[in-house]
């Protein structure tokens, strides 16, 4: 089995390209994404693209048991993390902005 690469914020911007180039390189992405920022619909178009369904977590990245799980349930050999506001003061997300990246902070901890 491919090794399994979990993209945190997934199906944005950047992790939606990202998720096409490490299925052409052979690997299993696997997406972990609130969706505050993308749709779910781009998940199914992925699929499309790749040529498989795409394995979706929905869920924030500081919910520590979700991404616990996450890592454990699809055998995650890697993170590569792009789930974040792009900035403060236009994002969709800003009523939660202060209080995610300080709970985001605690969570390293
Ligand atoms: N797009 C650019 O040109 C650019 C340039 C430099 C850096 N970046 C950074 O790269 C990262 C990704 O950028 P993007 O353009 O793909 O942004 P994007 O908003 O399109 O994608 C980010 C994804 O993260 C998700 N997300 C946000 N907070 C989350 C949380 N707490 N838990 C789970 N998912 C969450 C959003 O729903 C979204 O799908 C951002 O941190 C951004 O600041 C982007």
């Amino acid at each position: 089995m491919s090794d399994s690469i979990l993209l945190t914020g997934g199906v944005g911007f950047i992790g939606s390209h990202i998720a096409v180039e490490v299925a052409r390189a052979g690997l299993r992405p696997v997406l972990l994404d609130n969706l505050c920022n993308s749709k779910r619909g781009v998940v199914d178009r992925l699929g499309q693209i790749i040529g498989t369904p795409v394995d979706f977590v929905e869920g924030d990245i500081r919910d520590g048991a979700l991404v616990r799980s996450a890592i454990r349930d699809f055998g995650i050999t890697s993170v590569i993390h792009l789930a974040g506001l792009k900035a403060v003061g236009g994002c969709r997300c800003r009523t939660t902005t202060t209080m995610s990246w300080a709970r985001c902070a605690c969570l390293k901890r």
